[in-house]
């Protein structure tokens, strides 16, 4: 049973398909990969399965619940977590009052007894946070403040993990470090869906990946299966935009 099923989703923006009937499945121990090209409709997807955009059509499952017409913050509290694309953290806060907060919500709804500030302080040490730790987040760089915003979303104990380009700003340290945290977070038992343009990270961590284009899902497989893949190919080759050629290569680089 997947954790996460979205079935036949369609989002509509006035006469721009930003969706068109998405297929996705989500499976608990796992990191699944939704890549594609910028305007895709990677973010909007999230948007749909956390509740921040009702679909003009389709269904989100989470385990097996109808979730469709559910409100984000019951959501949240079925244990669905996620990060931005244009991160959101409480600046002004130091990284561990971010954590905290989180923490602290998460033991206001649920009902096992852990204590906040003890799951605050093993969350600093997992995502190594620790010599930061007393810095407010507007203080620390891009890459150090998305592992803050990672960190407080695994301060909810999710089952299913939501990240929107969280490797976007991190040194290749710190990719390294993320690489590292999301193959445990799976091997643990959660689900995750990362949305990321460095192809490297995706083929590394990821052992199923979805490839949208202009909304619609244009293949399904693992690492090796998406490098091969013509529609793929030609979803990231039929642009002029630099960028999207070197994560072509990437994905090559990263497979060969
Ligand atoms: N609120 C909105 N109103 C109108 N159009 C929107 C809105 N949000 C997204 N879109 C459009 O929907 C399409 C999908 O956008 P989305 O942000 O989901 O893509 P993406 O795959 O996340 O892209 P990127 O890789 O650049 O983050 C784009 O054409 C975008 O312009
Ligand atoms: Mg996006």
């Amino acid at each position: 049973m997947s954790v996460l099923r979205v079935e036949a989703v369609e989002v509509r923006f006035g006469g721009v398909t930003a969706l068109g009937g998405v297929d996705l499945q989500a499976d608990a121990g796992r990191v699944t990969g939704l890549i594609g090209p910028n305007g895709a409709g990677k973010t909007t997807l999230f948007n749909v399965i956390t509740g921040l955009q009702t679909p003009t059509a389709g269904r989100v499952y989470l385990d097996e619940q109808d979730v469709t017409h559910k409100k984000p913050h019951q959501r949240a509290r079925l244990r669905v977590a996620r990060t931005f694309q244009r991160l959101e953290v409480f600046g002004s806060l130091t990284t561990r009052e971010n954590i905290m907060v989180a923490a602290e919500a998460c033991q206001s709804w649920s009902n096992d007894n852990e204590n906040p500030k003890v799951v605050t302080e093993e969350i600093i040490d997992r995502v190594g946070l620790r010599d930061v730790a007393e810095s407010p987040v507007d203080a620390l760089s891009t890459g150090l403040a998305r592992l803050v915003e990672l960190g407080r979303s695994m301060a909810t104990r999710p089952r299913l993990l939501l990240l929107d380009e969280p490797g976007s700003g991190l040194d290749n340290n710190e990719t390294d470090g993320l690489a590292r945290i999301l193959v445990e977070l799976a091997g643990e038992g959660m689900a995750v869906l990362l949305v990321e343009h460095d192809m490297e990270l995706v083929m590394r961590v990821c052992s199923e990946i979805f490839v949208l284009d202009f909304g619609r899902l244009i293949a399904r497989g693992n690492p090796t299966e998406i490098q091969a893949d013509e529609a793929v190919h030609a979803a990231y080759l039929g642009t002029e935009d630099d960028a999207k050629d070197t994560a072509l290569e990437q994905v090559e680089e990263a497979v060969l």
